[in-house]
């Protein structure tokens, strides 16, 4: 369980202190991760079945890491070689896995609502892994690790070290813009949840036809100029085009928008202050929203963020296969005791 739910569906139910609950398990999550034999026995005997309906790189990948540091069996599954193909229902292809005993069902599809679906006709628990222009759960948690640790002071410190655990507490009162295809992005909606529960302010930029309505409803200020957005901001998350989620064109080209709401190493260097840091979830088109020199400059987290995503998806695979059964600390404790 996460606090009150079975499921991962979304940040937006989950309450401050369930979302934290997470996070500071991820703490001893992440020390398990850098040890030089990154094994324990924590969730053996239980099944983990990535189930993906969509490409992925980090997501799917740090998912089985993740079951397969805790000792779970993870299996991938994915639409194309399957009997979706044949024309099977993802309900029906759901029950039909739910058959097979596993404990945990991570779900990745392209309609919004997809992993809700599959949650209310499965009995095991479910993640979503993104669906949609809905919400991308793991990657709000992960990317608010990441800021975390940033705000704390407590990037490249080693893990376990005294005075390394990052403080969630960090990140209010701070001001974080996200950048790009709002209206596309389940990370963007993720983040906006998870960074306003832990008290941030939130800018939303990007090209008005790529800003959805109801951005400042959900707490957010919205800019449509760049400069305007990052100036003054202690974070920022590009996005990149959800083109496969775009219709007809929302932009002239992809030159305009790299213009106009892309960071190269100028603007990073005029706009930003010395302590803003740059998110991403990748996959990052370089050149586009981000030049390659920001991307793999000193600002950028982008790998941390992969890295947490690891801890964080082990910490959720934990409290929904029944490890914690709601002790998050004493689990932690256990977890990096194995
Ligand atoms: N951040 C993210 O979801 O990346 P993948 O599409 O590679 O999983």
């Amino acid at each position: 369980m996460i606090g009150r739910h079975r499921h991962l569906i979304g940040l937006e139910p989950l309450s401050r202190e369930e979302i934290v609950g997470v996070l500071q398990l991820a703490i001893s999550m992440k020390e398990v991760l850098r040890r030089p034999i990154k094994k324990v026995p924590t969730l053996r005997g239980k099944a983990v079945v990535n189930l993906f309906f969509e490409a992925s790189t980090r997501t799917r990948t740090s998912f089985e890491t993740a079951a397969k540091i805790l000792s779970a069996d993870a299996l991938n599954w994915t639409s194309a070689s399957s009997s979706v193909t044949k024309g099977e229902t993802l309900v029906d292809t759901a029950r039909n896995i739910e058959a097979m005993h596993p404990d945990v069902l991570v779900i990745r599809h392209p309609a919004g609502g997809a992993p809700q679906l599959v949650a209310d006709h499965v009995s095991c628990a479910v993640v979503s892994a993104g669906d949609g222009a809905h919400e991308h759960p793991s990657q709000g948690l992960l990317d608010l690790y990441t800021l975390a640790e940033h705000f704390s002071g407590v990037r490249g410190k080693a893990v376990g070290e005294k005075g390394a655990a990052p403080n969630f507490g960090s990140i209010a009162g701070k001001t974080i813009a996200i950048v790009g295809d709002v209206s596309h992005s389940r990370v963007a909606r993720s983040d906006l949840h998870g960074f306003t529960k832990l008290g941030a302010r939130v800018r939303v930029c990007g090209p008005p036809t790529m800003i959805p309505q109801g951005m400042e409803t959900l707490g957010a200020t919205v800019h449509y100029q760049l400069r305007e957005a990052v100036e003054g901001a202690d974070a920022v998350v590009m996005l990149r085009i959800q083109h496969e989620r775009i219709g007809d064109p929302l932009i002239p080209g992809t030159r305009e928008y790299s213009k106009f709401w892309g960071l190269n190493e100028k603007k990073a260097a005029e706009w930003l202050t010395p302590g803003c840091v740059i998110l991403h979830p990748g996959p990052v088109n370089r050149g586009v929203e981000l030049a390659p020199e920001v991307a793999d400059g000193a600002r950028s987290v982008i790998l941390d963020q992969v890295e947490n995503g690891v801890a964080i998806r082990m910490a959720i695979l934990y409290l929904l296969a029944g490890g914690a059964q709601g002790a998050h600390t004493s689990a932690a404790e256990g977890a990096a005791r194995s």
